[in-house]
């Protein structure tokens, strides 16, 4: 079984985050994206069914989101004004009970952005208990159209989003701001330039690619 973190090492941690923005800064990167998704500890404190804590970081949803928004704060100060913060959450546990929930999500959504969260990466699931995912197209949309449609905070969607013509739709829809991509990327690195093609859109490649496409 896992144990409680002491606050000392909560702090600690969260220190961790912002040191990890610091290098990633230096490594050159120009996003950084906060992991509070899946099951791992972020989302392991956002979530009922793994926090039981009892102290200040577990009970209430403030509580719960407590140690969250202590590492976006963290993340942000070190994190130039003008370059972006993003973060994934998972909208839903699928839980019939006892889990995290997208109203919780849209709520904490709200909160990203008051602490300079520039979009929300919307996932879901990963935390475990009798999980029931409805997986198949496009199947964690919704929840990424419903937080931007009720906060107005910029979302990226992503989950078996494989087509060209899907993806486009969900952004001109206003679904999203952003699709991303997993697997069909490790079976097509070259997906984005493919699908630029068929959506008819102008495609730049380094100089040295220019007589392959
Ligand atoms: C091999 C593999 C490893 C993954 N590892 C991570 C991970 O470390 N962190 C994460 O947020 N998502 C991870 N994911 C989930 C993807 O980021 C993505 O959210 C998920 O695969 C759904 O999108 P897709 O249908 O486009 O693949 C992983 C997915 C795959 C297939």
């Amino acid at each position: 079984m896992p144990t409680e973190l002491t606050e000392e090492r909560i702090r600690e941690i969260t220190g961790q985050f912002a040191d990890a923005a610091r290098r990633a800064l230096a490594a050159g990167f120009e996003v950084v994206e906060v992991h509070g998704a899946h099951g791992y500890l972020i989302g392991e404190f956002l979530s009922p069914h793994s926090n039981r804590r009892t102290d200040a970081y577990g009970g209430s949803f403030e509580n719960r989101t407590r140690f969250a928004l202590e590492v976006v704060d963290a993340v942000r100060a070190v994190w130039p004004e003008d370059l972006p913060v993003f973060f994934r959450v998972s909208a839903t546990d699928w839980l019939e009970e006892g889990g995290w929930t997208a109203d919780e999500t849209v709520r904490f959504a709200a909160l990203l952005r008051e602490h300079g969260v520039d979009l929300l990466d919307v996932s879901s699931g990963g935390n475990g208990g009798p999980a029931r995912i409805p997986v198949g197209p496009g199947y964690q949309v919704p929840f990424a159209a419903r937080v931007k449609a009720e906060t107005g905070l910029p979302v990226a969607a992503v989950g078996l989003i494989t087509e060209s013509a899907q993806a486009e739709k969900i952004v001109a829809n206003g679904e999203a701001d952003a699709v991303l991509l997993g697997r069909e990327l490790l079976r097509d690195a070259s997906w984005p330039r493919r699908a630029a093609r068929e959506l008819g859109a102008e495609t730049h490649a380094p100089s040295q690619y220019a007589w392959a496409i």
